[in-house]
């Protein structure tokens, strides 16, 4: 990819970024060709993803630049109906590139699918009794699913959990088993489904338990990815802030988030911003994540912040963000969205670990820019601009009238859509 083709990206127009992909070898002369149109998803196929569908749903889809992740270049498609988050993003990305970029890794890539088991008689001894049969237990789940085995995928570890009787819920005791199963590049839903309930009987009638299900668990707690990254404070320094104190002043609202969860629901809701934008362009599960990273965030018995930004030894400051990331690159949506191949293609047809680093680090990005900015002149300064463009657009501008209602706006003493429309209104007279 020729990067400097998408220097000052945000100032062309549609049009000329469509060209800018082209000279960037981004996308090929024959795909730029009713790019628009191409990225669309039909209504024939729409109509087979849903029931009662009656029509497709836009949300706008950006580049996230300047990403250095693992020391190799990303354009990053990202799908968000938030403005400045693609921008926030890219202004991030550009700070850490000049420190050396992310670096990530991807502690393990394993689903788990779990059986819930009631009335069993002795816990203790059903539990030594599934232990004991953990061997047969993977082969039964493999043997339901063989095509997953075949490709050096499928059923690797049992796992039993004990649940104690809960009064306050008035729940019984519970045996729960795990099965940790490798789905490949696949985020599994399916195959775990599968394979759960075909061991169901066979579980059962080694606990002389009754199952109650059996299903994935979105909480992915072997799928993790950390992305990291390490900034000098000089690239920290920002007018009227000294690098030092923008540096103090990041860790301090991370410490903060990490204490009060009032914050750090909103702290992780901007991290947030750039994940679901990534899973949801790679036509990935946004609700899947967001359950399991929101259950992540509170595994300490309080929810927290996601991020932890500490100080170097030498002074630099260092970040890290670690989520669960259970992500696909086939399967459900993604082999039949054209804007999910779209995006995959850009990513240069990532693995799906290589898609959790990408994720990640876009996430850390995203933290960084709006404590940054929290911490510094505030978030409506840079937000403003973004705010008034989409006033202008509520308003009615249309072509033109967008840049010159926005930039009026700007200026304007109370900005909202009442000032806005009045100011079209005298553009039009
Ligand atoms: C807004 O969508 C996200 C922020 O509120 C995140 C944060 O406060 O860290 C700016």
């Amino acid at each position: 990819m020729k990067k400097t083709f998408l220097s000052k990206f945000y100032q062309k127009t549609l049009t000329e970024r469509v060209k800018a992909l082209v000279s960037a070898e981004v996308i090929s002369e024959e795909d730029a060709i009713d790019f628009n149109h191409k990225l669309q998803l039909p209504n024939e196929i729409a109509n087979h993803m849903i029931e009662n569908q009656i029509a497709t749903y836009g949300v706008p889809l950006g580049l996230g630049l300047n990403f250095l992740i693992d020391n190799k270049d990303y354009v990053i498609p990202m799908a968000t109906e938030e403005p400045s988050v693609i921008a926030a993003a890219s202004f991030a990305a550009k700070t850490i590139n000049h420190a050396g970029g992310f670096t990530t890794t991807v502690q393990n890539r394993t689903m788990i699918g779990q059986i819930p088991l009631k009335d069993v008689p002795n816990v203790d001894d059903a539990e030594k009794v599934i232990l004991a049969h953990a061997e047969q237990i993977i082969e039964r789940a493999n043997a339901a699913h063989p095509s997953i085995v075949k490709r050096g995928g499928g059923a690797t570890a049992i796992e039993t959990r004990i649940i104690e009787a809960n009064d306050t819920y008035n729940s019984p005791t519970f045996l729960v088993v795990h099965i940790h199963i490798d789905t490949l590049e696949a985020m599994g839903a399916n195959i775990v489904n599968t394979m759960v309930e075909a061991i169901k009987p066979y579980v059962e009638s080694l606990t002389s338990g009754t199952a109650i299900m059996g299903i994935l668990t979105n909480y992915a707690t072997e799928c993790l990815v950390t992305s990291i990254c390490r900034m000098p404070v000089h690239l920290l320094e920002r007018s009227g802030f000294a690098g030092e104190e923008v540096r103090d002043r990041i860790i301090e609202a991370c410490q903060f988030a990490l204490v009060d969860p009032y914050r750090a629901v909103t702290h992780n809701k901007g991290i947030m911003n750039g994940v679901d934008a990534v899973v949801l362009a790679s036509g990935n599960d946004t609700r899947a994540i967001e359950a399991g990273v929101h259950a992540y965030a509170a595994r300490s018995g309080q929810y927290r912040s996601l991020t932890n930004w500490t100080k170097a030894e030498n002074g630099d400051l260092l970040g890290e963000l670690t989520i669960p990331l259970p992500v696909g690159t086939v399967g459900g949506s993604i082999s039949i969205h054209p804007t999910a191949q779209f995006t995959s293609q850009v990513l240069g047809s990532p693995t799906a670990k290589e898609l959790e680093s990408i994720i990640a680090s876009v996430g850390l990005a995203q933290n960084f820019s709006a404590i940054r900015a929290l911490v510094t002149e505030g978030i409506q300064k840079g937000h403003m601009g973004l705010q008034a463009k989409s006033l202008a657009i509520s308003a009615g501008a249309k072509g033109d009238q967008i840049d010159k209602v926005t930039e009026q706006l700007k200026q304007a003493n109370n900005m909202n859509v009442t000032t806005a429309k009045e100011l079209l209104s005298k553009l039009t007279d």
